[in-house]
């Protein structure tokens, strides 16, 4: 019996060798340790051996039984710190490494050009409304005194839905909106977007954002003298307060008399260059008198209420503004550009 004792404890110790695998400790544990296991079978026989060799062979079954115990654990403790020391050499962090940078986003150049414009008039008291880009003949065109198959309708040719609606062509629809709704005093500037079928071109887009602005009070309240006054103070707070502003008779339907207003030319100052063509001068705005019939649209009566309106377009004034030769820049929407601003 002592000798299958020994046994036992050389085949388990030989087994546990250094390389022992989890699985293959488990299973010696069970087979010499567990219940019904070497160990347990060795002390059920005691009654074979004679008596005065018992205690001797219990006391051996007891020590082989906490040697291989002993060697158990310590297999598990080098088990435990080779698989830390596993997690902690694949999954290290380098915590001196550089993080991922998340890019910082930021407004379109147009929309900030466009929000230092909104900004000048509302610091003069204007408040900012929106309307809507599909519209109907009638705000888009009739109520601004464009009379059906008149050719000033052909400088602005749009796109057509179904019944009878469009995209607009201008923000000028945002005067008829807030007008039929309201009554004066009105300060009002209508920001958006436009749509007109225009090539994509270096000046030019089918799709591209204006300022619509008005003011509408009692007769003789706002003339032509406050129309002057807001519009050189907006030009010289957007291009700055050196440039020169002149004031040219034109044409619109919507308007009597009818003026397009001029800064002298950001780049060359007035000196005459490629952008102006040589002028000196860029056309900043259309502006004018409300005219009776639009007045009339509205059912405001002309002989009671007067005032101004102006529209421009946004990218054009941020091509000057931003010094950019391409307007199709604004819409290709490479960061590298974008990101300039
Ligand atoms: N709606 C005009 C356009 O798109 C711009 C304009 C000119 C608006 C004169 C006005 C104005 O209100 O008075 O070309």
């Amino acid at each position: 019996m002592k000798e299958q004792l020994e046994q036992i404890r050389a085949r388990a110790l030989a087994e546990l060798a250094g390389g022992a695998t989890a699985e293959q400790i488990e299973n010696v544990r069970v087979r010499v340790l567990g219940r019904g296991g070497e160990i347990t079978d060795i002390m059920r026989r005691m009654r074979e051996v004679p008596e005065a060799e018992r205690p001797a062979i219990g006391q051996l079954a007891n020590q082989i039984k906490r040697d291989i115990e002993a060697r158990i654990e310590g297999l598990a403790d080098s088990h435990r710190l080779a698989a830390l020391e596993k997690s902690l050499s694949e999954g290290s962090i380098d915590v001196t490494l550089p993080g991922v940078r998340i890019p910082r986003g930021r407004l379109h150049p147009v929309t900030q050009i466009m929000e230092q414009m909104l900004d000048i008039f509302v610091e003069m008291g204007f408040e900012i409304v929106f309307t809507r880009d599909i519209e109907d003949d009638f705000h888009n065109f009739a109520a601004l005194n464009f009379p059906p198959d008149h050719p000033a309708r052909e400088m602005q040719d749009s796109f057509f839905l179904s019944g009878g609606l469009l995209l607009r062509t201008h923000t000028s629809n945002g005067q008829i909106r807030v007008m039929e709704g309201r009554k004066p005093p009105l300060a009002v500037v209508c920001p958006g977007t436009c749509y007109r079928r225009d090539e994509l071109s270096v000046r030019a887009s089918p799709m591209f954002h204006q300022i619509e602005g008005f003011m509408v009070d009692r007769t003789g309240i706002v003339t032509m003298a406050n129309l002057k006054g807001v519009l050189a103070e907006f030009a010289r707070s957007f291009y700055g307060s050196e440039v020169a502003v002149r004031f040219r008779a034109s044409y619109f339907p919507f308007t009597e008399p009818s003026i397009e207003l001029d800064v002298s030319c950001v780049l060359c100052k007035g000196a005459g260059c490629r952008v102006c063509k040589h002028t000196g001068w860029t056309e900043i705005m259309g502006c004018g008198m409300i005219h009776p019939n639009v007045m009339r649209a509205v059912n405001y009566d002309p002989a009671r209420y007067q005032g101004f309106a102006f529209g421009f377009g946004v990218e054009r004034a941020a091509l000057l503004k931003l010094q950019v030769d391409d307007m199709r820049l604004f819409f290709e929407n490479d960061l590298r550009f974008l990101a300039q601003f």
